[in-house]
């Protein structure tokens, strides 16, 4: 499958898919139709982004002190501990308070760095943390199938161990989700990834 290795065969063959699509009065016309509206505000939107943003991310902020390096790295909890759907389900999820407050109410129950998830929970109100990944709305994307197929959660999320809240490490295009596809006999039609 090395037909997908450089962007330029890339582009020839999703050409030619395309071409092919909108011929053959398959659903997937309705497809091409989306993807060729997503590849046309793809277009512009990467002539102004890389206009306002040229270069590096700025780091996500979030809403309370949470350490990926402190309790995946030191303490040493499993990853799908706190993410718990990521075996059964299409999204990861993020751990409810109970799970924050089950342990603070032993481990450093007074510090002011925990101080958020009490507050939160006498409230009644969850943290809200920021989204970090967030592919665009055209894409469709499963963990259960790559987590039930050993892919480690370090392919797509980089070394989050090392991380105090999660930062976007890995770059989610194409070419790095179709490139892993074509290596290991997982769909590579446009449908298996597009709405
Ligand atoms: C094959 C790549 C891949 C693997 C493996 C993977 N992820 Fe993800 N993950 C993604 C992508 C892509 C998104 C963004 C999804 C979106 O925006 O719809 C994401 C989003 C997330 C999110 C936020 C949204 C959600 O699903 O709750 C969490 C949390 C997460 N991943 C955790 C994990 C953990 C933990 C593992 C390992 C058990 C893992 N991921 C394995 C690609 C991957
Ligand atoms: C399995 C138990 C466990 C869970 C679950 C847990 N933590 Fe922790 N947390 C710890 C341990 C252990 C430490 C390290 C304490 C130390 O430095 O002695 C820690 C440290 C912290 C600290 C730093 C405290 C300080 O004063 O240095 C914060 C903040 C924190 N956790 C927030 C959270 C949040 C938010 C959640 C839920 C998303 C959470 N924790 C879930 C065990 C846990
Ligand atoms: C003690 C609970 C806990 C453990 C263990 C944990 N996480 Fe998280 N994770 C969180 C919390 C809370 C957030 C939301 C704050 C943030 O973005 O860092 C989060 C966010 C994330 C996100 C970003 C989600 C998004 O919005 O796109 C990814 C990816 C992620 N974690 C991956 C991992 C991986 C990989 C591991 C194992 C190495 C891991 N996490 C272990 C609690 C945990
Ligand atoms: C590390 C390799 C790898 C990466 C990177 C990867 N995948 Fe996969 N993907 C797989 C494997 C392996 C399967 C399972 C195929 C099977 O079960 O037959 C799979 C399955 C899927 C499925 C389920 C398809 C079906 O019809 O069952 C979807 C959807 C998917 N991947 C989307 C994505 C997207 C979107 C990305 C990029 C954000 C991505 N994948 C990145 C290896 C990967
Ligand atoms: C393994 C998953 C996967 C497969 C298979 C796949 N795509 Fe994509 N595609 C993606 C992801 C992920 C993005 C979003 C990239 C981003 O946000 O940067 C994307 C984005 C696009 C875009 C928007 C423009 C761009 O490059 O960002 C178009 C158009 C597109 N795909 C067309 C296709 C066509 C046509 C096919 C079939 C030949 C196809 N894709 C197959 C994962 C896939």
């Amino acid at each position: 499958m090395t037909a997908w290795r450089t962007p330029a065969t890339l582009l020839t063959r999703l050409i030619t898919t395309l071409t092919e699509q909108s011929v053959s009065r398959t659903p997937g016309n309705l497809v091409s139709v989306r993807l060729m509206a997503a590849l046309a505000v793809t277009v512009v939107a990467t002539g102004v982004g890389a206009f306002l943003a040229f270069g590096s991310e700025t780091p996500i902020e979030q809403p309370a002190s949470f350490s990926h390096r402190i309790h995946a790295g030191q303490v040493g909890l499993d990853c799908q501990f706190c993410h718990t759907s990521a075996r059964r389900s299409t999204v990861a999820g993020l751990p409810p308070l109970t799970t924050c407050r089950g342990c603070h109410l032993e481990v450093k129950p007074d510090s002011d760095l925990v101080a958020p998830i009490h507050a939160a929970w006498d409230q009644q109100e969850p943290i809200e943390w920021m989204q970090v990944h967030d592919l665009p709305e055209y894409v469709r994307f499963d963990h259960s199938a790559h987590v039930n197929r050993d892919v480690d959660c370090s392919t797509c999320h980089g070394d989050v161990k090392s991380m105090e809240t999660a930062q976007r490490e890995v770059t989610h295009s194409m070419g790095f989700c179709v490139q892993c596809h074509a290596d290991n006999d997982a769909p590579l039609d446009c449908t298996a990834c597009h709405y």
